[in-house]
């Protein structure tokens, strides 16, 4: 089973939720590439693509909608997708994006995840600081592992269902 996992983020809560899938997959026998969006050429030797993007003023960064864009028009194996995002763990609705419902549409892909992110004050840049000052959200680290390792598992059996014997 050979899975390929490209995210993209700004500063690396998207990139260790795709790190965690990655270890749950080569856990479970997986062969696993973890790859940057601009790098993915050749999607057609893959079981499973994993797309994900960290959420920025309700929007998928550019670089993960491009890459949805070329996959579409490749052949492609089952897509699933997750946004990064919401900084709190409850009482607030889904973030679903329109990338990500436009992404869902022409991968016709098997489910889209939006999970809690992180957010570190200290780390942002000058216009970041600013958007996030008025936006009433709290910093801090609410990413949710178990949610993540159950979300990889539930690929992985979706996989399996798929390609009995893998
Ligand atoms: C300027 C700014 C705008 C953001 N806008 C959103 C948003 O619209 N929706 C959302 O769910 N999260 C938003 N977030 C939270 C980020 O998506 C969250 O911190 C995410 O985990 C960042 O991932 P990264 O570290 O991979 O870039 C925003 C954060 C910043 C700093």
């Amino acid at each position: 089973m050979k899975i390929l996992v490209s995210t993209a983020g700004r500063h690396g809560a998207t990139a260790s939720l795709a790190q965690e899938m990655a270890r749950v997959f080569q856990h479970e026998g997986a062969d696993v590439d973890v790859r940057t969006p601009d790098s993915v050429d050749d999607v057609s030797r893959y079981d499973a693509l994993i797309i994900g993007s960290a959420v920025y003023s309700g929007r998928w960064l550019p670089v993960a909608n491009k890459l949805v864009n070329r996959v579409s028009g490749m052949e492609h194996p089952p897509v699933w997708l997750f946004s990064c995002g919401p900084l709190h763990s409850s009482n607030r609705p889904v973030n679903d994006t329109s990338d990500a419902a436009h992404a869902v549409s022409v991968l016709t892909a098997i489910s889209h995840r939006t999970f809690t992110g992180k957010l570190d004050a200290e780390r942002l840049s000058v216009g970041e600081r600013q958007i996030f000052a008025s936006s009433g959200a709290v910093a801090g680290d609410f990413r949710d592992w178990v949610l993540v390792c159950n979300w990889a598992r539930e690929i992985l059996a979706c996989l399996t269902a798929k390609k009995p014997g893998a």
